[in-house]
């Protein structure tokens, strides 16, 4: 599977969404987390800020739910516009029945960790799954240093990807830049989700190609992506 960059609109300027997602046009899919005050601690936005968004912008919309009661609200983000929708298994009462829901409204279903929960009890449902979400941070806020001792998560769900043979993409989030994609890229990781690394950057769409093309670079020699 190709590399995919997902620029995070929670780094762009609140107040002006509709071009801060047009300065990043060439992206694959736009990242938008949704916070609850709850899950988190911090308040961003949610269905009729993605239902604007999705009007204002051709990018599809990777949605990604740090909120609690997932079950109840998911559902209406698909309807709001979003291609992809993120729940977090901590919060889901019923991942399995959620993951089927997302998928049967019509976006891809997304599943992620926070960093201290394991891939392992989860192996079973993965086949549920189109996404796979590493958090690379604890979830809340842009900004933060990458955690490395994330990385051995990152090869563990690669490997149990590859054993299952599925088309599942693997999406990291959270301190994703210039010196940490490459190391995600080899340990397994396809999607990779950048907020200050974008919007920090004089240039966003510059920022994103280049991104691209480390993630390129490293994926192309890890030892993973030879077993395709
Ligand atoms: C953090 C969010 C991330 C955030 C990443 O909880 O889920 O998507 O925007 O920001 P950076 O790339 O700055 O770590
Ligand atoms: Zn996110």
């Amino acid at each position: 599977m190709a590399v995919q960059i997902n620029p995070s609109i929670l780094s762009a300027d609140f107040a002006r969404l509709a071009d801060e997602a047009r300065a990043v046009e060439g992206a694959d899919w736009l990242h938008v987390d949704v916070m609850d005050n709850h899950f988190v601690p911090n308040l961003t936005l949610g269905v009729p800020v993605v239902e604007s968004l999705a009007r204002a912008t051709d990018t599809p919309l990777d949605c990604h739910l740090m909120i609690e009661a997932p079950d109840r609200w998911a559902p209406q983000y698909v309807e709001a516009g979003a291609s992809s929708v993120t729940f977090h298994v901590e919060a889901a009462a019923a991942p399995v029945r959620l993951a089927r829901e997302i998928r049967a409204k019509g976006a891809r279903s997304s599943m992620a960790l926070k960093p201290a929960t394991p891939i392992e009890p989860y192996e079973d449902l993965l086949p549920e799954l189109d996404m796979l979400l590493i958090m690379t941070v604890e979830p809340g806020f842009g900004g933060q240093s990458f955690l490395d001792i994330m990385l051995p998560k990152i090869r563990r769900t690669r490997e149990l990807i590859s054993k299952h043979g599925l088309e599942l993409w693997l999406q990291v989030d959270g301190g994703v830049s210039a010196s940490t994609i490459e190391r995600c890229a080899d340990a397994g990781a396809d999607v990779f989700v950048a907020g200050s690394a974008v919007y920090g950057a004089s240039d966003p769409a510059e920022a994103v190609r280049a991104l691209r093309t480390q993630a390129e670079g490293a994926s192309a020699k890890a030892s993973w992506a030879c077993d395709h």
